[in-house]
């Protein structure tokens, strides 16, 4: 009897531990083939991050898919271009970024500053003038006219007013993918002219300075605002799937539909787009890829960002968080910002940045609930940096402030500045540091986030678009935030979180953890730079580097970590290619976890689970079919028993 129980007790805890491993293995799964392409190109950044980030998430699982059902062919018409260039000149980096802005540069042009004063040029690819003001030593090439929202409002009206989705993110991409082959020339015309040794490339809608450096054969290092789909975990979602930022307390229905369903309808929606690409890419010779990330899944990625913002999760060696990248000294307050913020006591500064604006009915709302707050002395004075962009309403006849009489300043309480140009920008992180700022409204944009980390001020945050959401959720999260829903803005809503955060004993002492940890991270910076550094010198040790391949090449040096070999080929291009994968293989090998080299189902150990599993699913199987033989031989042998004695009866 003993015995049996005791096996019976051995086969529950069998049972729990099958079921528990066969949860970790689809995990692993999935894992598995979401960092495959985790590596893709993603785009993500501030004020688009999210979009981007699920673009390359939905990449990433389709260049999975793609990659168990094709072998990869090398693109006959792919031909490397060779500048000339002398090993022990000064190192060159080219920056590059598609969208532009302070949002998409500051953090990369912040790291170079760095570099610059260690000896290195630094020159820009990105849309407008923004050096000439910000960065006086650093060149740029410009792609075009400053990334303007107001006069792309064909793509951005429904982004900012409609409720926002995945699908609202290709609206963005579909215009960015059509300027691919513009923005592969400047990037050409540039490299030719500046000849780098590094390209620094934002994630954003950047595909063609990634494949620019791959054309050259010179490494490129990824940066973004944002961990997120470049590294995998299963409860790390994000609010434009319909999800939340962190599923930890989702049902199994809504955690089935985030991890698998969302985003392969994403990688459904992303399909033909990569299609297209592809052919672009080729075009101008450039060998096509599964995913954005491909290319650069073995190269280095910074991430502006931190953990506290970020949801906690493991992170490779080649993702390197370097976030909040801040800057040495920040604008002062003009003469008259400062007498306005020292006149008035509990002061609530609003911004949206310099490219995102609302409804007209939103913005109305937004005016009566400042006049609202004022009324209830919640709040007594309100700075409000308008970016230009914006309609404003004339407010209905209840009140009897005319909408014209705040914007220009005649009303005590409310004081308007703009932010026109990278010329005259409000001087924000001032602002947000007086002591009478008590909160920001924002819209959550990760730059405005971090600085107001930085000081210690609380958030009622508004999001727009892209990143913004999964930005105020995070927040939320930390008890230092509240977020508003731009479909549905009602005043009452706005007046008791403004109250709210002002009271809660909870949100300050959440706010002081908060800071304390932004400061420290803040100077990551300089490891920033270190980590790229590193790179440069590592490529310059490389002998499949492009300053040493001419010398090289023909001499059949091209081959997997550096070594000789005689059965290369470069001659062909197939094996050109196979070189290309190798140069970024080699190039960081410290940091390359073995899991990648090991192929999908050794790499993952689906193997050695697998084994396991059957293994327990035999010793279950077997002892159940002992305990039923046995049970059945006991109940037959009663029966017949029984049977006998009733017979004998
Ligand atoms: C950029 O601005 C600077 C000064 O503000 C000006 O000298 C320069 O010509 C501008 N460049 C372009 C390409 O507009
Ligand atoms: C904020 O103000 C404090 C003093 O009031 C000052 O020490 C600090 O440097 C300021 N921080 C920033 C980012 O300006
Ligand atoms: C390279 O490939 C070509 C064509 O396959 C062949 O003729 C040639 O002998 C090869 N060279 C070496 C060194 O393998």
């Amino acid at each position: 009897m003993s015995s049996s129980n005791s096996s019976n007790r051995l086969s529950k805890n069998q049972l729990i531990l099958t079921f528990i491993l066969l949860f970790h293995l689809i995990i692993i799964g999935i894992n598995a083939s979401s960092s495959d392409n985790t590596n893709q190109a993603d785009s993500s950044s501030e004020t688009l991050s999210t979009e981007s980030r699920k673009s390359t998430e939905t990449a990433s699982w389709w260049s999975f898919f793609k990659k168990i059902g094709i072998k990869k062919k090398a693109d006959p018409k792919q031909k490397f271009i060779q500048i000339d260039k002398d090993i022990n000149e000064i190192k060159n980096i080219l920056v590059g970024s598609f969208v532009g802005g302070l949002s998409h540069l500051r953090p990369s042009l912040e790291i170079c500053k760095i570099l610059i004063e260690r000896g290195y040029k630094v020159a820009l690819v990105a849309p407008g003038n923004f050096t000439s003001t910000n960065y006086p030593s650093i060149k740029q090439y410009s792609t075009g006219p400053e990334h303007n929202t107001k006069e792309l409002s064909h793509i951005y009206k429904p982004i900012f007013e409609k409720p926002y989705d995945y699908n609202s993110f290709f609206l963005e991409k579909d215009e960015a993918d059509k300027q691919y082959l513009e923005r592969f020339e400047v990037y050409k015309r540039s490299t030719i002219d500046f000849k780098p040794d590094l390209f620094l490339c934002d994630l954003l809608n950047n595909e063609a300075c990634f494949d620019i450096a791959w054309k050259f054969k010179i490494p490129a290092i990824g940066i973004s605002s944002s961990l997120n789909k470049r590294t995998f975990a299963p409860y790390k979602s994000d609010p434009i799937y319909g999800c939340h930022s962190n599923m930890e307390k989702g049902s199994f229905i809504e955690r089935f539909k985030c991890l698998i369903i969302q985003p392969a309808r994403f990688l459904y929606e992303s399909r033909q787009r990569i299609i297209s690409l592809n052919e672009k890419r080729l075009s101008v010779g450039v060998s096509p890829i599964s995913s954005s990330l491909e290319r650069i899944k073995n190269s280095l990625f910074l991430a502006d960002t931190f953990f506290g913002f970020e949801i906690p999760h493991p992170v490779p060696p080649l993702y390197q968080e370097i976030g909040p990248v801040m800057q040495e000294s920040y604008p002062p307050l003009t003469s008259k910002l400062s007498s306005f913020l020292s006149s008035h006591k509990r002061i609530m500064y609003v911004s949206f940045g310099m490219q995102v604006y609302t409804t007209q009915e939103n913005y109305a709302i937004l005016l009566k609930s400042f006049l609202e707050v004022i009324d209830r002395n919640i709040i007594d004075g309100i700075v409000w940096s308008l970016s230009g962009l914006e309609d404003f309403p004339t407010l209905s006849d209840d009140t009897q402030l005319e909408t014209s009489e705040i914007l220009n300043n005649r009303y005590t309480h409310i004081y308007v500045t703009t932010s026109l140009s990278l010329k005259e920008l409000t001087p924000q992180v001032s602002i947000l540091n007086h002591t009478n700022t008590k909160i920001f409204l924002t819209h959550g944009g990760v730059a405005s986030c971090h600085e107001s980390l930085y000081v210690g001020k609380p958030m009622l945050i508004l999001p727009f678009a892209s990143d913004q959401f999964s930005n105020a959720e995070k927040l939320e999260e930390q008890g230092i935030a509240l977020k508003l829903d731009k479909m549905n803005l009602q005043v009452d809503d706005i007046v008791r979180k403004i109250e709210l955060l002002q009271l809660d004993a909870r949100v300050k002492i959440n706010l002081k953890r908060m800071q304390v940890l932004t400061k420290i991270n803040s100077k990551r910076k300089y490891r920033a730079a270190d980590l790229i550094e590193f790179v440069m010198k590592v490529s310059q040790l490389n002998p499949n580097n492009n300053d040493v391949n001419k010398n090289v090449i023909g001499k059949k040096k091209y081959k997997k970590e550096g070594k000789e070999s005689s059965e290369s080929n470069e001659t062909y291009p197939e094996s050109i290619e196979h070189v290309t994968e190798d140069i970024y293989e080699w190039l960081l090998k410290e940091w390359v976890t073995p899991d990648t080299r090991m192929g999908f189902i050794r790499g993952k150990y689906l193997d050695v689970y697998g084994v396991v599993l059957i293994l327990l699913f035999s010793i279950i199987w077997f002892v159940v079919w002992t305990g039923w033989s046995l049970v059945s031989f006991i109940v037959n042998s009663i029966a017949s028993l029984f049977e006998g004695k009733l017979k004998s009866d």
